[in-house]
């Protein structure tokens, strides 16, 4: 055993083992995949040489060139097969290309992909959207971060109020206003790293921990702030659950102070078919999800209560003419509808749910035994099909916590080591997620080579 150090001093596993594992797995890397090596040089007019800058943040030293995606398979440009955990960071939760997404997108190629106006699968995705998320009115945009930035809008429209409320450590898209965190010295800051972002985001941000009723409480007794936006379970800062009680007690502070709440279940989809709102019964006032909501199409739907549906247009009604600020050319295009209206009806079941949980159940199971069996101060968190190693004996509560137990520089080796043992994971923490189309040889796989991996960081 090579364990240096419990949760409280790091990671538990030595910077030099950390290195040895990196550098084994990138020569297996560079070694087997010529075309891989030869396509990065080869994107001389691609910005850093991808066509989106995040995929140089990925472990390995050349970006992997994926061939082929289907079910929760990868196949990479040299011929290397994977068992893909990451599944595009959920954008795939329900498998790459479920069959009857492909074929409504065939279907709707034909007929037309974008034209600005309604399509006939337009009134049917609403019926859909209510009856699985609950609330009584929709949007389409095109990306969750979209979503998010337009349901804000209403939400200020709604209120009259300027400002909003984050939870540190969230992430919710690339919306500008959202990039606050509690910094090192208790006060709330403009995240670190941020390009290009001249203002002070904290005038119109506020930021408390996440779980932290009281901070909560304080933060809106003013009744300037519009909304607080949350995942219901953080899942953007490795996962950090609500502890009993926190929903029931955001519900009651946002109504006693005017402030609406803002659900973004774009990651706990992962939850049941009707996402973690659905599941554990909240009760938003805005809602949003992206990312697998039309099977891995770009798009995304935010709901709204009767409430603010009748605030907002109340709004609308009483504003000068102009630009809403909300809505782009492609948003509620065919193309999306038909896409969602599949994934709703056919691939998004109740069905396709539980073997996803079954699967998961089985991953949390094995994937303890393994730390567990090596004596790691590590556990395993889980949201529905989503399950993730979190490098902390105990379940994190806030997002400070969350930055605590993480180590960039082992998370890069684990996941390098783990994508040339065949096992795709997400490159950003080590989260894991179980789709329709996984396979149970698949999870088995998964486990064995998180063995192999946690052997050669311990033995
Ligand atoms: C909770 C949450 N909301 C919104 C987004 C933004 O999604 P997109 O990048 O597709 O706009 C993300 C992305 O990871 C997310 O995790």
């Amino acid at each position: 055993m090579n364990i240096v150090a419990p949760f409280a001093e790091g990671s538990g596993i030595s910077p030099a083992r950390t290195a040895a594992l990196r550098s084994e797995a990138e020569a297996l890397y560079l070694g087997m995949r010529p075309k891989t090596r030869a396509a990065a040089g080869a994107a001389a007019h691609l910005f850093q040489g991808v066509p989106m800058h995040w995929m140089v943040d990925w472990s390995t030293p050349v970006p992997l060139v994926v061939a082929e995606a289907t079910g929760a398979r990868l196949l990479d440009v040299d011929g290397h097969g994977y068992d893909d955990f990451c599944l595009g960071d959920t954008a795939s939760l329900f498998g790459h290309g479920p069959a009857p997404v492909a074929e409504a997108l065939t279907r709707q190629a034909r007929l037309g992909l974008a034209t600005m106006l309604p399509s006939p699968d337009a009134a049917a995705v609403g019926d859909l959207l209510t009856a699985r998320f609950g609330l009584p009115y929709w949007q389409i945009a095109t990306t969750a971060t979209d979503a998010n930035r337009f349901a804000l809008r209403a939400a200020r429209a709604a209120t009259g109020r300027p400002r909003i409320l984050v939870f540190d450590g969230a992430y919710h898209g690339a919306v500008d206003e959202t990039f606050v965190e509690i910094a090192a010295n208790g006060r709330p800051a403009n995240r670190p790293g941020l390009m290009g972002e001249p203002r002070d985001l904290t005038q119109l941000t506020r930021v408390v921990p996440f779980n932290d009723l009281d901070a909560l409480e304080e933060a809106l007794s003013d009744r300037t702030v519009a909304c607080v936006i949350t995942e219901p379970a953080m899942t953007n800062c490795a996962m950090v659950l609500p502890q009993p009680g926190f929903h029931e007690g955001l519900r009651d502070i946002c109504s006693r102070h005017g402030t609406l709440l803002l659900i973004d279940e774009t990651h706990t989809l992962s939850s049941g078919p009707g996402g973690y709102t659905r599941k554990f019964g909240l009760a938003p006032d805005l809602f949003v999800v992206g990312k697998a909501i039309a099977g891995g199409i770009p798009a995304s739907v935010w709901g709204m209560s009767a409430e603010v549906a009748a605030r907002l247009k109340h709004a609308q009604e009483h504003r000068p003419e102009g630009h809403s600020g909300m809505g782009t050319t492609l948003s509620g295009s065919p193309l999306q509808l038909a896409a969602l209206r599949a994934t709703l009806e056919h691939v998004a079941t109740d069905a396709a749910y539980a073997h996803m949980n079954r699967l998961a159940d089985r991953m949390e199971a094995g994937l303890s035994a393994v730390l567990r069996d090596a004596r790691l101060p590590w556990h395993i968190a889980r949201c529905g099909a989503r399950v993730e190693v979190v490098r902390a004996p105990r379940p994190l509560t806030d997002g400070g916590q969350a930055k605590s137990a993480h180590f960039p520089d082992l998370e890069a080796a684990i996941h390098l080591a783990m994508l040339v043992r065949g096992v795709l994971i997400s490159p950003f923490h080590d989260m894991m997620l179980a789709s329709p189309a996984t396979g149970e040889d698949q999870v088995e796989r998964l486990i064995e080579a998180t063995r192999d991996v946690v052997r050669r960081l311990t033995d």
